[in-house]
């Protein structure tokens, strides 16, 4: 039997990303998008995040799961 708090803390997905803030959170503006194609990352491995650094293909690996990047793509008119 593990105590409630040590069984939310094997839990996180945020292992080490801005652990010093309450909550981790990025806002970018559309308009910004320099690039097609942007990856957000999505599995707290990035080592650039929140872009996508494609660490969820050896998280992925190791683990089973199936996480993959948030792609936002610029319609070209
Ligand atoms: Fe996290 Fe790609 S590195 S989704």
């Amino acid at each position: 039997f593990l105590p409630k708090k040590k069984k939310q803390r094997d839990c996180l997905i945020n292992l080490k990303i801005q652990k010093e803030n309450p909550k981790v959170v990025n806002e970018i503006d559309i308009e910004d998008l320099n690039s097609t194609n942007v990856c957000y990352c999505r599995c707290w491995r990035s080592k650039t995040f929140p872009v996508c650094d494609k660490s969820h293909l050896k998280h992925n690996e190791l683990t089973g799961d199936n996480v993959g990047p948030l792609i936002l793509k610029k319609k070209i008119l």
